[in-house]
C-alpha cells in the first residue's frame, strides 16, 4: 500500500522539531481529519531557506509528507519553494495511496503559511503566494498541540 520511501520517512522522519526565533511559522489544519501541522522556516538574507522543521499532530502520510517536503524546501529560495506542491512532494515520495492525498496537502499549506508568515514580517511579496485560508492562529491550538 505505501511505498518503500514513504515508509522511510515515517519510520525516520527527517526534520522533526522546531526552530526558536523562525523567520515564519505556518500551522494549519487539515478540515477532512481535523490533524494538524506546524511548520518552521529559518531564512536567511538573501531568501534562501537554511532550515526547516516541522510538527504535526497527523496520520503516517501526514508524517511523511511533512519530512518530505521539509527536506524539498532546504537550501531553495522562497520562491522556489512555492514549487515544492504537495503533488511534487507525492512524486518525491513515489506516491501515496488515493484516499491518504488529502494528508500531502497540510505539508504544502503549512509551507505556504510559513512563507506568508515571513513575507507579512518583513514587508515583502512572494509573487504568487497566496494568503493561506486554512492558517491557525496560535492561541487556538496551543493548549490541545
Ligand atoms: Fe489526517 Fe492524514 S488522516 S493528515
Amino acid at each position: 500500500m505505501y511505498s518503500e520511501k514513504v515508509m522511510d520517512h515515517f519510520q525516520h522522519p527527517r526534520n522533526v522539531g522546531e526552530i526558536e526565533n523562525a523567520s515564519g511559522v505556518g500551522t494549519v489544519g487539515n478540515a477532512k481529519c481535523g490533524d494538524i501541522m506546524r511548520i518552521f522556516l529559518d531564512i536567511d538574507d538573501d531568501e534562501v531557506i537554511r532550515d526547516c522543521k516541522f510538527k504535526t499532530f497527523g496520520c503516517g502520510a501526514a508524517v511523511a509528507t511533512s519530512s518530505m517536503a521539509t527536506e524539498l524546501v532546504k537550501g531553495k529560495t522562497v520562491q522556489e519553494a512555492l514549487e515544492v506542491t504537495n503533488k511534487a512532494v507525492m512524486e518525491a515520495l513515489d506516491g501515496l495511496p488515493p484516499v491518504k492525498v488529502h494528508c500531502s496537502l497540510l505539508a504544502e499549506e503549512a509551507i505556504h503559511a510559513a512563507l506568508w508568515d515571513y513575507a507579512e514580517k518583513n514587508n515583502i511579496v512572494i509573487q504568487g503566494l497566496e494568503q493561506p485560508k486554512s492558517d491557525i492562529s496560535e492561541g487556538e491550538v496551543e493548549e490541545d498541540y
